[in-house]
């Protein structure tokens, strides 16, 4: 039957080309499968399906001890005899756990493609780069490929609640659960399986951070048979299952009369239902903990610290090999607006800094990229850089939660980027995010990468056709940090769209200058929040003005921002005093970020010459402007385009014209009630 939804960058097109067919058929025509198991056999399987559909012939998979290495493509484990006599001793220490090799033997008696790797991961990653690289028609000659993931922990958060709706998601409803329940088809986590294996994620927390009422119970045997089964279907892709819990479900699940982590029967019972989940998922990836957070339990609530909460749990999972992801996310969200001492920016770092070094091995803080949440532009967390004896991951926002709901266009793959090259200073020049999260700088075991998901069940995953962007973008950094956000996004069109030259260029263009617009006609120079309490789509300047949860701008006729220096709040001095002298200088301040750091009065001129006022005004009026920009390089691409994705983002895209003008015109208004200052080009500002 026919897919209720695409398969995205890995939905399969016939190559057209005769030349590049003939090229690769002697290396294709057989697979041989050197380690017979379950999982080299899906890989094969998955390779087979490939070049069914690419180069229309049918591959014969060949398991037999006797075999003919003439012809074909070898898949085998490092240490299988067959395989090493292939290799140098170099290339054999140079693939890693998660890691694989991809070699070609062409000779006249030979046409052979070797893909080896350490483990079963390894193999499932390399066959999907395997046949992305056929799919761009990889010159096979010159085929040499050895791949290790930088991040030991590339983990999607899910925020699906079990009645299938899913907070922040804008792509439909879970493909995990409805009513309630465990959905009982799974062929469409298979697929998914299938896309996150092929950009590289090896763990999936399937639940909500968020962990209310039937999902409490998803850690006992009331769903961990149908949960098994999910996470079966994972490892065939090689990537682990984890929960969300709820830090009281001592007393909700077990009936105890507390849920304090020093309490012995609270460890207990932690460590019975630990037991009980490994009998049923053997490879249980471990806990993610939103706790103390957003009406959360949490250990404050019995006097005891995070470190205390999270070892506890972290030490009933140690036996299984399991670890604690904590979050960071822990502010004070029942803040009176008249308080002008509290800092929401500050609340991380000041939960958890003083906590450094009290973590145990297994246990890995989560911090947002931001300290406040997933705005369009925030500084990078002062936490990374700031705790050197606490394992770290970097938790990015794949879902447009603050960035256009998958309704406007916003790629997030270049703010991602600049996130992960920002040089803390924590251990000298060259001490960058990336460096830390994928824990080389600081020789960590557990860290790495979490994204919120993007996905949900609708027809093309994410709602915006372009949105898949983001979700392969956040793979393939997590895989490795140094590459090029214009070589990932380039990967991706030609994958998705083919290598049309007018088409990848266009994409290319719009992915990579998207995000800059929307941060145009929203929320720029560090701003943020301004939008509708909530749902959080739309413009309201003061929709977070005078409520609890501590986002405040503060404006008023003469001036704007909050100041955050070391004369402020003091917040830049969580920072490297390399980084506090920039930011507490407003010549200095990165001008992206000055709001962010800043009071700062509309006269003022910014380092153009503009005041922030015209400045304002400008980059309202520019920012919706450009958006006409990504429309007419769509429309140029009018029948090189699959109709109904045409279509689709034709659609989004007018939507997002209609709501950049909304933004723009809200925002404006609002600056100009406030100020009373004209815009000095003279444009429409509506009185
Ligand atoms: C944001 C988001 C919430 C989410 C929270 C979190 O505040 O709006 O829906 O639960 O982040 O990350 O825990």
């Amino acid at each position: 039957p026919q897919n209720q939804y695409t398969m995205c960058w890995l939905d399969y097109k016939r190559c057209e080309d005769e030349e590049y067919l003939k090229k690769v058929i002697p290396f294709i025509s057989n697979i041989f499968i050197l380690d017979n198991n379950y999982y080299f056999r899906n890989a094969a399987l998955e390779l087979k399906e490939a070049i069914k559909n690419i180069f229309g012939v049918e591959p014969n998979i060949q398991t037999t001890s006797y075999l003919d290495f003439h012809r074909g493509t070898l898949i085998g484990k490092l240490g299988n005899e067959v395989i090493e006599k292939f290799l140098e001793k170099e290339e054999k220490e140079q693939i890693g756990n998660e890691g694989f090799l991809i070699k070609v033997v062409a000779t006249k008696t030979q046409n052979i493609i070797l893909l080896v790797a350490k483990t079963e991961s390894g193999i499932i990653y390399g066959t999907f780069e395997l046949i992305n690289r056929l799919r761009v028609k990889s010159n096979l000659s010159s085929l040499y490929i050895i791949e290790n993931p930088k991040a030991p922990l590339r983990v999607i958060n899910h925020w699906d609640n079990m009645d299938g709706s899913i907070e922040r998601g804008y792509a439909g409803s879970s493909i995990f659960f409805s009513n309630n329940r465990v959905k009982r088809s799974l062929k469409r986590v298979r697929d998914y399986a299938r896309l996150l294996a092929s950009i590289g994620i090896n763990g999936v927390v399937i639940n909500n951070v968020n962990v209310r009422g039937k999902a409490i119970w998803l850690i006992t045997p009331k769903y961990l048979p149908e949960l098994s089964e999910i996470a079966e279907t994972f490892r065939l892709y090689g990537i682990k299952l984890y929960l969300s819990i709820n830090f009281a479900s001592p007393i909700y699940i077990g009936g105890l009369s507390t849920a304090d982590p020093l309490d012995p029967d609270v460890f207990k019972w932690w460590q019975e239902t630990v037991k009980t989940i490994y009998s049923y998922i053997p490879d249980f990836g471990g806990f993610l903990v939103k706790a103390d957070s957003e009406f959360n339990p949490g250990p404050y609530v019995y006097g005891r610290s995070h470190a205390d909460g999270a070892n506890m749990l972290a030490k009933a999972l140690l036996p299984y090999g399991g670890v604690v992801i904590w979050r960071a996310f822990v502010y004070n969200c029942l803040q009176d607006w008249r308080d002008t001492k509290t800092d929401r920016a500050k609340a991380a770092y000041e939960n958890f800094k003083p906590l450094d070094g009290e973590f145990l091995d297994n246990v890995v803080l989560q911090i947002k990229y931001g300290p406040m949440d997933f705005q369009v532009r925030e500084p990078v967390s002062p936490l990374f850089g700031g705790m050197e004896k606490t394992n770290q991951m970097i938790e990015l926002q794949i879902t447009q939660e603050y960035t256009g709901q998958q309704i406007h266009l916003c790629y997030l793959g270049t703010l991602w980027k600049e996130i992960l090259e920002f040089d803390t200073y924590c251990k000298g020049k060259g001490s960058y995010v990336k460096r830390i999260v994928d824990g080389s700088l600081f020789g960590w075991k557990y860290c790495g990468f979490a994204g919120v998901s993007n996905i949900g069940s609708s027809i093309n995953w994410t709602g915006h056709d372009l949105a898949q962007a983001n979700l392969w973008t956040f793979g393939k950094l997590a895989w490795n940090p140094d590459r090029s956000v214009e070589d990932i996004a380039k990967e991706w069109i030609l994958l998705t769209f083919g290598d049309d030259k007018k088409v990848v260029e266009n994409i290319l263009w719009m992915l990579l200058n998207s995000h800059r617009i929307y941060e145009k006609y929203t929320t720029p120079l560090g701003l943020g929040w301004m939008v509708n309490p909530g749902h959080h789509y739309g413009p309201n300047p003061e929709g977070y003005e005078y409520s609890k949860w501590g986002t405040y701008h503060r404006a008023d006729t003469k001036a704007i921002g909050v100041d955050r220096t070391s004369k402020g709040t003091g917040y830049t001095l969580q920072y490297h005093p390399h980084w506090q002298k920039i930011f507490d200088d407003i010549e200095k301040c990165p001008e992206d970020l000055l709001l962010f750091f800043h009071r700062v009065p509309y006269t003022h001129r910014l380092k153009s010459g503009k005041t922030l006022i015209q400045f304002m005004y400008d980059s309202h009026f520019e920012g919706a402007e450009e958006v006409d920009v990504l429309i007419q390089k769509w429309e140029e691409l009018r029948g090189k385009i699959d109709e109904d994705i045409f279509n689709r983002v034709s659609e989004r895209l007018k939507m997002q014209k209609e709501h950049a003008i909304e933004w723009r015109d809200v925002i404006n208004t609002y600056f100009y009630r406030k100020t009373g200052i004209p815009d000095e080009k003279g444009r429409l500002i509506y009185p």
